[in-house]
């Protein structure tokens, strides 16, 4: 595992997007894992402008880990219009290489198999990954199990008051989600998973420091042989 703690979140997220740009220049067709939350939009920001600078990014392929059940792409939480928002419409990835699980379908077994078919088809180059407070990685929340497959998945308190701050009432935050699951990911070659702020700081200490454990679901990263994490000094205070 690498480990780099940066003064400020943008640095971080400057670093982040400089790995993504090695990928994009030295791959013909990179796949992109991506996610969403706060800690990721610096890099996204920061690719943004990598885009405005020069860097092409036509040729990729994005996967996005997960998406909320029930709200339509334009609703201003969901995933999507996220996507939309902090990177898609500042960049030149055509829509139609685009990979964002559909939180509306009327058949969610159906939508689970069809973006199963989607990362197997495709391995991803590389993995961006936030991390839940309670160590969730896309939406794989704690458990006696992880599941490997992409699935539906009931979100934990914890992850609903974490994330109510997006909305304007609790009440409002889905309680069900669509994500990709632990198999994906882990087949990622390339993982960089991003955490700021002291709030981050047991998690991340529990998750890469301690036991693999599936109640703990970011610590299955220890298996992986190519992980990055990007830290600030707050989310790295708890790390031997
Ligand atoms: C959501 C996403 C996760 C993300 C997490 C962190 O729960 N499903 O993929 O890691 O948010 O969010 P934030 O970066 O806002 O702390």
């Amino acid at each position: 595992m690498k480990l780099r703690v940066f003064a400020t979140k943008e640095e971080g997220g400057l670093y982040g997007a400089s790995l993504v740009e090695r990928v994009v220049e030295g791959i013909s067709h990179p796949v992109l894992g991506l996610a969403t939350g706060a800690t990721v939009t610096p890099l996204y920001a920061a690719l943004a402008r990598l885009h405005r600078s020069g860097l092409d990014l036509s040729q990729c392929t994005t996967i996005n880990l997960d998406e909320y059940i029930g709200l339509p792409p334009d609703h201003p939480q969901s995933y999507h219009h996220f996507m939309d928002e902090h990177l898609f419409r500042h960049v030149n990835i055509p829509p139609t290489q685009v990979h964002i699980p559909d939180g509306m379908a009327a058949d969610l077994t159906a939508e689970c198999s069809r973006y199963d078919a989607i990362v197997t088809r495709q391995r991803i180059d590389f993995q961006l990954l936030g991390i839940g407070v309670n160590g969730h990685i896309g939406f794989n929340e704690p458990s006696h199990i992880l599941q490997s497959n992409t699935h539906v998945v009931t979100l934990r308190q914890e992850t609903l008051l974490h994330n109510a701050k997006f909305f304007e009432d609790y009440a409002e935050v889905p309680k069900l989600a669509i994500t990709m699951g632990v198999q994906a990911i882990l087949q990622a070659k390339q993982i960089v998973l991003m955490a700021f702020g002291a709030e981050k700081a047991p998690v991340i200490a529990r998750a890469f420091f301690g036991d693999v454990r599936t109640d703990v679901p970011a610590s299955i990263l220890q298996l992986h042989q190519d992980v990055t994490l990007i830290l600030d000094a707050q989310s790295a205070r708890e790390l031997p």
